[in-house]
Parts: C-alpha cells; sequence; structure tokens
C-alpha cells in the first residue's frame, strides 16, 4: 500500500498563523505538524508517501522532509494543489502516484495518538473504500456517518443533526476506482469537491467498510482552540514517556 498525506489549504481557521505560513508547517509542542501525520503511516508500515501540497511556503516542505529516510521510507515524493479545491482535488492529484496500488490517505492536520496497522492491513485484501470512525461528543463538526445493522450506509458533512455519534477521521483508504468517482463529481456549496461524497457514494454502493479507532484522534485544524489542546495533549504524552512520537532518526 501506498499513502499521501494532504497538506494543502489555506488554514484560515487558524489565522493569522497561517497567513504567510503552511498549517501543517506549525509546531505541535516539539515537531512541525506534518511529522506526526506521516508517523502514524510509517508505523502502519507504509514505506512510499507522497505529500500533497499547496497555498503558502510549499518549497518548505522539502527542506523539512527531504527524501524522508529520517523516517525510514524509501520513497518520498511532492506535488502541488493550485488551488484549494477540496480534499477529493488534492486525492486526485496522487492518480499517477498510485498507480494500481491501494493506498491510505491521512489529513495533515490530524493527530492520531494509537496505531491504525490493522485498520490498513485489513484493506489490503478489501476492495472499494475504507473509513476509520472515533465515537465524539461533537460530531457536527466533522463527516459522520449513517449506520444501520452495522454497516455504513451514508456519509453526511457536518450535518447539523448527526445521525450518529461518530465522527469519519481523516484517514481514508481506497484502491484505484476512487479516481473515476473523483472525476464525476460536482463540487459541493462552498466550491469543493469534498471527500464525504466520494465516501457517500462508496456507501450507498455497500463497497465502504470502516473500523473504530480505538486510540485517541485529534484534529488540529478545527480552531485555535483545538490547536492548543492538541499541543498540550502531545506535550503530556511526551513527558509520561519521552520516546512517545518519535522515529528512529525523525531530524530530533
Ligand atoms: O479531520 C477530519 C475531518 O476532515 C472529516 O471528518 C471531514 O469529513 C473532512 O471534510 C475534513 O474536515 P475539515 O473541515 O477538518 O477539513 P479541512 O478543510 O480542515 O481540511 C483538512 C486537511 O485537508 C487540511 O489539513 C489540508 C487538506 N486539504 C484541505 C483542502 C480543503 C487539502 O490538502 N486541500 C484542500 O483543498
Amino acid at each position: 500500500m501506498k499513502g499521501v498525506v494532504l497538506a494543502g489549504g489555506l488554514g484560515s481557521r487558524l489565522y493569522p498563523l497561517t497567513k504567510i505560513t503552511n498549517k501543517h508547517l506549525l509546531p505541535i509542542y516539539d515537531l512541525p505538524m506534518i511529522y506526526y501525520p506521516i508517523m502514524t503511516l510509517v508505523d502502519a508500515g507504509i514505506e512510499d508517501i507522497l505529500v500533497v501540497t499547496g497555498g503558502n511556503s510549499a518549497g518548505e516542505f522539502l527542506r523539512l522532509l527531504g527524501n524522508g529516510t529520517a523516517f525510514g521510507l524509501k520513497g518520498l515524493g511532492y506535488t502541488y494543489q493550485e488551488k484549494e479545491g477540496g480534499i477529493a482535488e488534492a486525492v486526485s492529484l496522487s492518480k499517477d502516484f498510485v498507480g494500481n496500488s491501494k493506498f491510505v490517505i491521512i489529513l495533515g492536520d490530524n493527530i492520531l495518538d494509537g496505531s491504525i496497522k490493522d485498520a490498513v492491513q485489513g484493506f489490503e485484501k478489501g476492495k472499494g473504500a475504507k473509513i476509520i470512525l472515533k465515537e465524539v461528543e461533537n460530531p457536527q463538526d466533522y463527516g459522520v456517518p449513517v449506520i444501520k445493522k452495522g454497516r455504513v450506509t451514508q456519509v453526511i458533512e457536518k450535518p447539523k443533526v448527526p445521525p450518529s455519534n461518530y465522527a469519519v477521521i481523516g484517514v481514508y483508504m481506497y484502491d484505484k476506482s476512487v479516481f473515476n468517482i473523483i472525476e464525476n463529481l460536482e463540487p459541493s456549496k462552498r466550491g469543493e469537491l469534498e471527500i464525504t461524497d466520494v465516501n457517500d457514494i462508496y456507501a450507498r454502493k455497500g463497497e465502504l467498510s470502516y473500523s473504530i479507532f480505538d486510540g485517541e484522534w485529534m484534529d488540529a485544524g478545527v480552531s485555535i482552540d483545538s490547536y492548543l489542546e492538541v499541543n498540550n495533549y502531545v506535550a503530556k504524552r511526551k513527558k509520561e514517556n519521552p520516546h512517545y512520537w518519535r522515529l528512529r532518526d525523525a531530524g530530533n
């Protein structure tokens, strides 16, 4: 399986911190934000990653991450999203990189305290798409699944009245059929190609499987308070266990 980290977008909810730099270069305690999703993929056994960046300071990712050997990666590539056209549009830029492989996408502002290894390995033999869910107190801030008889039948983006207490976390797995779906997608009201619409199509076809994440999951980009909360959480975890979130030689 290959891996894709999405680090585009304008990060406008964290303005002015993101006015001149890219959100995913901001610190989470003692490491740049993008280190964490990369480490999550590496822990899941992914050795070949594409970073999709965009907006401000895109060139700085190359200076920061280089060829990825510090993370133990075999290959690290980069591409650039011209506009903030949505998560699904960013995913479409990985088509050539992915080829015939299955792949796992992680949003660059998602910080996971726990492993997705089993979920990823489980999809190696799977088909269609797979999402990961986490029970939360504020599902209305995220993509939310409709679950009927243990199956996801629909996915709704930031619903006013959430149909379940689960959030779709920013980790998605697909086979190459996703590129055809994205090519035929219509932009949403906010003018973006939505990953939730992609997942909803798979759900309605009965091709969307899921796992429940049993660790802690955080989205550092929801608000300045969520950003601060994630920093405090990671600082606490690292003080409890200094080996936490440290790879062989992740430059720290
Ligand atoms: O964090 C999980 C949530 O992420 C999901 O529950 C939602 O269904 C999903 O839509 C997404 O919601 P957000 O409102 O948090 O998405 P945001 O616009 O913050 O984008 C998340 C990441 O995706 C961001 O760190 C960078 C990347 N991105 C985003 C856009 C809009 C891109 O690379 N390009 C883009 O055009």
